[in-house]
């Protein structure tokens, strides 16, 4: 694998491969399972495979944990190896952001839903950055997980809005043997807030066996959510939302085709989300 940290090293070396079929999983490292099947389909789909590590400071807000985030490169660096990735892109901030950066991506309106409530300014630094590695790597097919489920409608919202000729895969949610979502911030739980935070897709897993028996009433399944999160004290909802896959706004009566069932809490100072999907991203 080569690790390489500068643009237009990057470019130079792609050049070497211009009519092979080229993977890109952009990632914020501290790997785990849920971004090593991202690869891992990468690898079975293209003829080559780049894996971005890069911590983006523009999608933290100013209150958000950008300086804790874990980072574990030498880590990072033998997974990749193990996995047989073939180009490990790790730029620093600077590289990506110098002096004088002023433009930005924004994807009106999905952006705001969901996570954006809390997060105003959140989606418009992924938009930025994952544009910037699709100019920088010009890959033929992208992975993405659907644990940020938002994420993946808003970055397939402006591969359409922007004519990008990339292929965008959204690949399922991987979880921990106990159920919760992996995720580099579940590294910040203690044992009593991991309990806690498995409420949520405990909780998830109910309403879809709900859904599945015929119940498409949004907010009979909205309120059974928050019931159950409100079991715990360490647990602060930041929404419950049942909305239109698409659009993501909120729905009234459930589509089975098209409707995406999302959480996100707070337990102690660690943000987590959630979700279930209807039908396709
Ligand atoms: P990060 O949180 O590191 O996630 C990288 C990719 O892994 C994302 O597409 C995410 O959805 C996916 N992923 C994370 N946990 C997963 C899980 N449990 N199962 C399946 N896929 C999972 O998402 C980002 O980084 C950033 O916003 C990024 C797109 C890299 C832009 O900076």
């Amino acid at each position: 694998m080569k690790t390489i940290k500068k643009i237009d090293s990057l470019r130079k070396e792609l050049y070497l491969y211009v009519k092979k079929r080229i993977g890109l999983v952009p990632t914020m490292g501290y790997l785990h399972n849920g971004h090593l099947s991202l690869i891992d389909q990468s690898i079975k789909e293209n003829d080559i495979s780049v894996v971005s590590v890069f911590v983006n400071p523009y999608q933290f807000g100013p209150n958000e944990d950008f300086n804790v985030y874990p980072r574990d490169m030498e880590r990072d660096l033998k997974l990749l190896e193990e996995r047989g990735v073939d180009i490990l892109f790790s730029p620093d901030s600077k590289e990506m952001y110098p002096e004088n950066f002023s433009t930005f991506v924004e994807v009106e309106k999905l952006s705001k839903a969901l996570c954006g409530k809390s997060r105003p300014t959140h989606f418009r630094g992924v938009c930025t950055v994952v544009l910037k590695l699709f100019n920088i790597v010009n890959p033929n097919n992208v992975y993405f997980g659907a644990k940020d489920a938002q994420q993946a409608v808003i970055i397939k919202r402006m591969k359409e809005d922007l004519n990008l000729d990339i292929n965008i895969r959204v690949m399922p949610i991987v979880r921990d043997e106990d159920g919760l979502a992996l995720s580099s911030r579940n590294r910040y739980l203690s044992k009593r807030e991991r309990e806690a935070a498995l409420l949520m897709p405990e909780a998830l897993k109910k309403v879809n066996i709900l859904i599945n028996n015929g119940v498409f009433d949004a907010n009979e399944i909205r309120k059974k959510i928050v019931g159950e999160l409100k079991k715990s004290k360490y647990i602060k909802i930041d929404y419950v939302e049942v909305v239109n896959l698409k659009t993501l706004k909120s729905v009234e009566i459930i589509d089975k085709e098209n409707a995406l069932v999302a959480a996100a809490i707070k337990v102690g100072e660690t943000r987590l989300i959630d979700n279930f999907i209807l039908g396709e991203i």
